[in-house]
């Protein structure tokens, strides 16, 4: 399988628009050797190469498909190489991008999970409104009651496990700060010829067993990078919410991203996305991003490919 990043930001994107926190005003200088990022997304191809899996919609999403032409293959007048979209959660940063979609010849075929389509019909109609252009073919991710395998007839050589993740839903959601099993998910992607396994977990707060598990099944983990410190964006002043409150796991300190990671077979990629712009790995030159080299964890970039 091929997984390439098309966005390893998190929402806002890097350098965000309004923001002049040290990483978005060093990026805009030159004083910082940082690259700029789109909001969090990633496609993954199996044994054909016109037929991607597309995870999350970034607002983003028309600049991501034109840095990556395997997304646009020319095979008739109006053509993709989008063969399913499945949604983690329903924040507006995997999802806004649907907008951009909306020329599409058919139905989109949407994987997701019943409260995730519900705020998208509800607290951010989404699909509703998509009813009036293309419209959408929803396809349910159970997973209540557990792990939840699925296959997508369009992506042939992988199969998907996803699970319910401890994490939070958006600001707009009903479920805000009481979060339900299906807010948001992990996936893991099997490349059936291969064996290999992908692990992706752009928003995740508690590493609970079947999160353990799935990770340690993984030849490489994409997980949420989100902030290096917990009171981030509080300590900058740019929020009144903890990393925690948010739903993501910080990476430095006791129990955080790095001591996880630390623990997985010493094989396994350990690759951080979802980073927002307050993050001081973003600085190539920082401190943050030795400790980070130190522990074999590396930083997906937009544009990052990863072959298993
Ligand atoms: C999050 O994951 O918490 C988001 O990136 C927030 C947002 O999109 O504004
Ligand atoms: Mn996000
Ligand atoms: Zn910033």
């Amino acid at each position: 399988m091929r997984v390439h990043v098309l966005g390893s930001a998190a929402g806002g994107g890097f350098p965000q628009w309004n923001c002049n926190c040290p990483m978005c005003a060093g990026q805009r200088t030159g004083n910082i050797l940082a690259q700029p990022r789109t909001q969090s997304s990633i496609a993954i191809c199996g044994s054909d190469d016109t037929a991607w899996a597309l995870f999350n919609a970034s607002p983003d999403i028309l600049e991501q498909i034109r840095r990556f032409p395997a997304l646009q293959p020319g095979r008739a007048l109006r053509d993709t190489g989008i063969a399913a979209i499945v949604l983690i959660d329903a924040q507006i940063d995997h999802t806004t991008g649907l907008y951009m979609l909306r020329e599409h010849r058919a139905r989109l075929p949407i994987w997701c999970t019943t409260p995730v389509q519900q705020d998208l019909t509800q607290g951010n109609p989404l699909f509703t409104l998509l009813e009036h252009y293309c419209g959408v073919d929803w396809h349910r991710i159970h997973v209540e009651d557990g792990a939840a395998g699925f296959e997508v007839p369009t992506l042939p050589g992988l199969v998907f496990e996803a699970i319910a993740l401890e994490s939070n839903a958006p600001p707009y959601s009903p479920h805000r700060d009481a979060p339900q099993p299906g807010d948001n998910i992990g996936v893991t992607v099997r490349d059936v010829k291969s064996g290999q396994r992908l692990f992706y977990a752009p928003g995740l707060l508690e590493i609970a067993p079947p999160v353990w598990d799935a990770m340690q099944q993984a030849d490489a983990v994409l997980v949420d990078g989100t902030l290096w410190t917990d009171d981030e964006m509080i300590a900058l002043g740019a929020s009144k919410r903890s990393g925690r409150a948010m739903g993501h796991l910080a990476q430095s300190g006791p129990g955080g991203m790095i001591e996880w990671l630390d623990r997985l077979p010493k094989t396994t990629r350990r690759i951080l996305i979802h980073i927002n712009n307050t993050n001081p790995i973003l600085d190539e030159n920082s401190r943050q991003r030795d400790v980070l080299n130190e522990h074999g964890i590396e930083v997906a970039f937009d544009g990052m490919d990863i072959v298993l």
